[in-house]
């Protein structure tokens, strides 16, 4: 699905974009507004709510709240747009012993792994000498907060 929405944004990127990988997506075409997206009955109705009930222009949307995948992606679409997707953890791979990318841990965050058992328990990650714990606590926390709520 695509949709042109009026804009005055002037960053250099030409997309922004959140995805699961072979899930949900949904991406902003900077130079044309286009919003495109696609995934799962739960992510496209999220979407077409936010659509229907602030605006075409995902600028306008709040920050979802909740913990869900669609959520989740959701949540970080609009901190990408907004400049705000400041990850505590910044390197490609997380867990050194076990090869496990950030990306990896914040997949399985978005779908469900909320405890760093959890986590390594799906990903492998912090199953050996422990050191990338603490980085993925803090992946879980930011990915699980409410940018909104200081506390
Ligand atoms: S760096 Fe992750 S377990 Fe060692």
């Amino acid at each position: 699905m695509a949709e042109t929405i009026p804009s005055n944004e002037s960053r250099n990127e030409s997309k922004i974009i959140a995805a699961l990988a072979g899930r949900d997506q949904i991406q902003i075409d900077l130079a044309t507004k286009t919003v495109r997206f696609e995934g799962c009955k739960a992510f496209s109705e999220l979407v077409i709510f936010n659509k229907n009930n602030y605006s075409k222009d995902p600028h306008q949307w709040p920050l979802p709240k909740g913990t869900t995948h669609a959520e989740l992606l959701v949540k970080e679409f609009l901190l990408k747009l907004q400049g705000n997707w400041n990850l505590p953890y910044k390197h490609d791979e997380i867990c050194h012993c076990r090869l496990v990318s950030t990306q990896t841990v914040l997949d399985a965050i978005a779908v469900g792994a909320h405890t760093p058992e959890v986590v390594s328990r799906w990903t492998t990650a912090s199953t050996a000498c422990g050191t990338c714990r603490p980085d993925v606590e803090k992946l879980i926390q930011f990915r699980l907060s409410d940018p909104n709520d200081p506390r």
